[in-house]
């Protein structure tokens, strides 16, 4: 077990570098099996869902070197065989093996995902879409069996934008005789990247971005490789710092037309931010004011970076609206916030926020990914010593966060207990 302890109140000058997204790793590594040759993937962040995936990669017989953030990895060898349930567990993304393994090899057996508490997460679409391209689902237990003579092109309609039915119905559908389309698909930029990876290895994608994505089904797939884009989470959750404690703190290697609905949101409040071409600069201002958020799929507010602006609005000079759409339980990190001093009243997904107020340091939990991060903020700028416990959720999807915010200034570490 971990904890970070934080002695908030210190202005966070320099450059804090982006490192690759982990939403798009974590698709880009399992894809990479359908190359049944060698892949190159770069700017893979080093964290542990990165680390989870490699060994449900060595488990299938693969090779993986790592070189830095660096992956390559051999699947020519690949025997399939079932992955676990303490690996599959460990992460949401074990799920991508099901579309990967499925298009590869037209066999799975697999133990359902974990992943953050911040919902019910259900993934019958993902199934659904499966069983539409001809696979035979059988569920044991926690386990899935999935199964296909073949699998065959169709037009597959989802009820939701969602990224992970949208992505593993890609992996699958590769392989697929004839075309795939995929209606009201997610339009992430991580779904763009993933298509252009599958792209490199032999694939027929277009549309990838839009709502509508077709896939032509291809026989002769090789060695590719890729680069992982910049972690708009990742980037956002520090310029959301910036603007709280920064002083021209710079954040580097990030995508701004990914963040145009956060900086969008900043400029409402008053935050004091210059865009730049792979940077954003950002000073701390008091005179932030208050707004209504509500999170929706790409292009609007991203559901993940909710909870660590929910503590910029209790910095904001009146009430702020948060709206969740996405998931149930993205307000876990509320009670801790609370405990600091924040004035936020939870109804249902939605949250009122009551600002400015002082916050200070106590011990809290860090209940899920997100929710962690927005309480590294809130330590940040309280007064006197926060200790978060359960930090292992952080730092499943924040690579480095201790080096990068010491060397901007922050008093940050992390204790083994
Ligand atoms: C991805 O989760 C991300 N995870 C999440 O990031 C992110 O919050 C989410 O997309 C939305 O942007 C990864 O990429 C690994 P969805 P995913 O399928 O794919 C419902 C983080 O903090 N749904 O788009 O699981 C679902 O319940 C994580 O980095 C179904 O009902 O999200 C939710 O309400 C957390 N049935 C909505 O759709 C399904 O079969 C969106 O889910 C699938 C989803």
């Amino acid at each position: 077990m971990k904890q970070m302890i934080i002695e908030g109140n210190h202005k966070l000058s320099g450059t804090i570098t982006i490192g690759g997204a982990k939403n798009s790793a974590v698709a880009l590594i399992p894809a990479s099996i359908l190359s049944e040759g060698i892949c190159t993937i770069k700017d893979v962040p080093n964290i542990s869902d990165r680390d989870a995936l490699i060994e449900i990669l060595t488990l299938l017989n693969c090779e993986v070197k790592i070189n830095d953030n660096e992956l390559i990895i051999d699947s020519r060898n690949l025997k399939n065989t079932q992955i676990k349930e303490s690996l599959s567990n460990r992460l949401r993304a074990s799920y991508y093996f099901m579309g990967a393994l499925l298009g590869r090899e037209k066999y799975v057996e697999i133990y359902i995902p974990g992943g953050c508490n911040i919902g019910s997460r259900p993934i019958d679409m993902h199934i659904e879409g499966f069983k539409a391209l001809g696979a035979k689902i059988k569920t044991d237990g926690n386990k899935y069996i999935l199964s296909a003579d073949k699998l065959i092109g169709t037009d597959i309609f989802l009820r939701f934008q969602s990224v992970g039915a949208t992505i593993n119905l890609m992996l699958a559908s590769i392989h697929a005789e004839g075309t795939t389309i995929i209606h009201n698909a997610a339009c992430e930029a991580e779904i763009i990247n993933i298509a252009e990876f599958l792209n490199n290895m032999g694939a027929n994608i277009t549309g990838a971005g839009t709502s509508t994505i077709t896939i032509k089904g291809t026989t002769k797939h090789h060695d590719a490789s890729i680069t992982v884009i910049p972690d708009r989470i990742e980037a956002g959750t520090y310029i959301i710092l910036g603007a709280l404690c920064g002083d021209n703190l710079c954040i580097k290697n990030i995508c701004p037309k990914h963040l145009k609905s956060l900086t969008t949101k900043l400029k409402e409040m008053g935050a004091n931010l210059i865009i730049n071409k792979d940077n954003i600069i950002i000073s701390s201002t008091n005179n932030l004011k208050p707004i209504n958020i509500k999170t929706l799929v790409y292009p609007g507010f991203p559901t993940d970076i909710g909870q660590p602006m929910s503590v910029l609005l209790t910095q904001a000079n009146g009430t702020s609206l948060f709206e969740e759409t996405i998931w149930e339980n993205r307000m876990g990190h509320v009670p801790s916030l609370n405990k600091m001093g924040a004035k936020i009243k939870v109804n249902g997904m939605s949250a009122l926020i009551e600002g400015p107020t002082k916050l200070k340091g106590t011990t809290v939990i860090a209940t899920d990914l997100r929710g962690g991060a927005a309480l590294v903020i809130a330590g940040l700028i309280a007064e006197g010593t926060t200790i978060i416990t359960d930090v292992e959720h952080i730092l499943r999807g924040y690579e480095n966060i201790i080096t990068k915010l010491t060397q901007v200034g922050a008093k940050i570490e992390l204790k083994e207990i």
